[in-house]
């Protein structure tokens, strides 16, 4: 079958946006059936290069070759064409559609680009849920073509975008963090998924932060830094030090060192709360707990068991039915956002996108995003630009944002440099309480490392902190207590030390801790 054992070749790929240099002159190569790992630190460059390859930037340079046959990418069509799919970083589904309308979509602009005389056939309806079908059950894919796309866990929604760019007839996948948003069951029938597809001959480019991930998966791994590839490795002689190495160019501390907390007065406090999801179920059950000054406490869960929603009802994005909830004291129930973060909330969001930030609006506007209004930003209608900007450069600074300057629009910045502009905004605000959701999703190891000392110092200068994390490492490392959410009850807290990984594995899958 192999004519070529190469399938994809890129040479000299250079692309410049303001400002930055984001691809620097990059080779890349895909071998038949491989899953290549691309890795590197956030900014680094690496959706770019795919975006490249999938024909949605022009590069200003260099050359790829599909099966040694030079491409002219002038659009995704064009990568389509040649059977280069993409599931990208930010999905791109339409929620109210099913999944064959979602399918059909691209499809039908397809069919009309590629025969631009030819009477536009209009495609069966029938005939494509039957192929979605068909290549569900190929693959195990386990996708229902008449589901409504906003009905669907993410794991199953980036199992349609699969679907689609098999659809398109693609041999050659790009997955740009696939995982990052994934529980670790629904990764893992990813990478099953992943294998079946390499087994038939599918080659993959796929891009994660999680180094164990990599060293599961990967038959190759290349790394890039600074726009610029800078070496490449294989599992068997590498480890997770060594690509953390390799990526940041220094060494990175995985662990978290931290001493034993000292809690003080109780911030925060949660009494019987009720909270329903979107579709009206019950999404919190009776959820009671406290959290005090100077500790930490993890609530540990598979996704989906009402740690959303509980975040959302304490941070007034979401209604509550029964029960309250107060901060030092203060009833804060039902009332809206701005009170609550008046009252002392700092809260990194799970959506970055849509809770998180205003991607049109600068970086440094992003970052004053809760207290503009504040003496030290605004006197009156004037703006104190000079404070604002002097506020964004030293978070630039101090939280490592690669931006080309504090006044690009924050949408511009690579999904990671993202998240850290929240992060360095909430993680620098004078409160008494932090509610981290997924603080570090999507983060290089250098920026976790970062973030987790920043989130234990304010822990010691006596903020409460509540954590809400999919990644077992995450709440192990950082919590003090932990809280386990199963179907919208905690259904225990343990002390840190009383709690290991599979005890707690175990747990948040419903079942009872093994006895000691
Ligand atoms: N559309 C754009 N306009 C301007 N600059 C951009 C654009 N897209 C990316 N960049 C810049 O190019 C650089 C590389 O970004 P890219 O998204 O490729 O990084 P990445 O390696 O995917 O990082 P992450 O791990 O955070 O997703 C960044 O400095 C980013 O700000
Ligand atoms: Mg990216």
């Amino acid at each position: 079958m192999a004519k070529f054992d190469i399938v994809l070749q890129a040479q000299g790929i250079t692309k410049q946006f303001p400002g930055v240099l984001a691809n620097d002159r990059v080779d890349f190569d895909l071998r038949r059936g491989e899953i290549h790992v691309l890795l590197g630190e956030n900014g680094a460059g690496k959706s770019t290069l795919m975006n490249v390859l999938y024909g949605l930037y022009k590069a200003d340079s260099g050359e790829v070759t599909v099966e040694g046959v030079p491409l002219h990418l002038n659009s995704p069509r064009d990568a389509i064409m040649h059977g280069i799919g993409m599931v990208h970083q930010h999905f791109m589904l339409i929620p109210v559609f099913t999944v064959t309308e979602n399918i059909m979509l691209g499809a039908e602009t397809n069919h009309r680009a590629s025969q631009s005389d030819a009477p536009l056939a209009k495609l069966d309806r029938a005939e494509v849920a039957q192929k979605i079908r068909d290549l569900s059950h190929q693959y195990r894919l386990d996708v229902n073509p008449d589901a409504i796309v906003g009905d669907l866990p993410v794991g199953v929604q980036q199992r349609v975008e699969i679907v689609k760019a098999l659809y398109r007839k693609a041999n050659i996948l790009i997955l740009d963090e696939p995982t990052a948003v994934l529980t670790p069951q629904e990764a893992e029938e990813l990478f099953r998924i992943m294998h079946d597809l390499t087994r038939e001959g599918v080659s993959i480019i796929f891009i994660t932060h999680k180094l164990k991930e990599v060293l599961a998966v990967a038959d190759r791994i290349t790394v890039m830094r600074g726009g610029r590839v800078v070496g490449s490795a294989i599992p068997k002689d590498s480890d997770e030090h060594k690509l953390a190495a390799m990526m940041v160019g220094r060494d990175v501390i995985l662990t978290v060192k931290k001493k034993p907390a000292q809690p003080k007065e109780t911030v925060l406090s949660v009494n019987q709360l009720n909270v329903k999801d979107v579709r009206g179920l019950n999404a919190v059950n009776e959820v009671s707990f406290t959290v005090r000054a100077g500790e930490v406490l993890g609530i540990a869960g598979v996704q989906g068991n009402g740690q959303t929603e509980l975040a959302e009802a304490l941070t007034g994005l979401r209604s509550i039915e029964s029960g309250r909830f107060s901060l030092l004291g203060a009833d804060l129930t039902g009332r809206p956002p701005r009170p609550i973060t008046e009252a002392g909330l700092a809260h990194i969001p799970e959506d970055r996108q849509r809770y998180g930030l205003v991607l049109s609006y600068s970086v440094a506007d992003n970052m004053i995003l809760c207290d503009y209004y504040q003496p030290r930003f605004s006197k009156g209608i004037v703006i104190q630009q000079k404070n604002v900007d002097a506020n964004a450069e030293k978070l630039i600074k101090d939280f490592d944002v690669r931006t080309p300057s504090p006044f690009t629009p924050a949408g511009k910045l690579s999904g990671g440099n993202q998240q850290k502009v929240i992060v360095a905004r909430e993680l620098s605000r004078p409160v008494k309480l932090l509610i981290a959701s997924q603080p570090t999703r999507g983060l290089d190891v250098g920026s976790i490392e970062y973030i987790h000392k920043e989130i234990i110092l304010m822990r010691d200068r006596g903020v409460a902190v509540l954590l809400i994390s999919a990644e077992l490492d995450e709440i192990m490392s950082l919590s003090d207590r932990i809280a386990v959410m199963y179907r919208g009850a905690i259904i225990t807290t343990l002390d840190r030390k009383a709690a290991t990984r599979e005890g707690l594995g175990l747990l948040m899958a419903g079942g009872q801790e093994a006895p000691a």
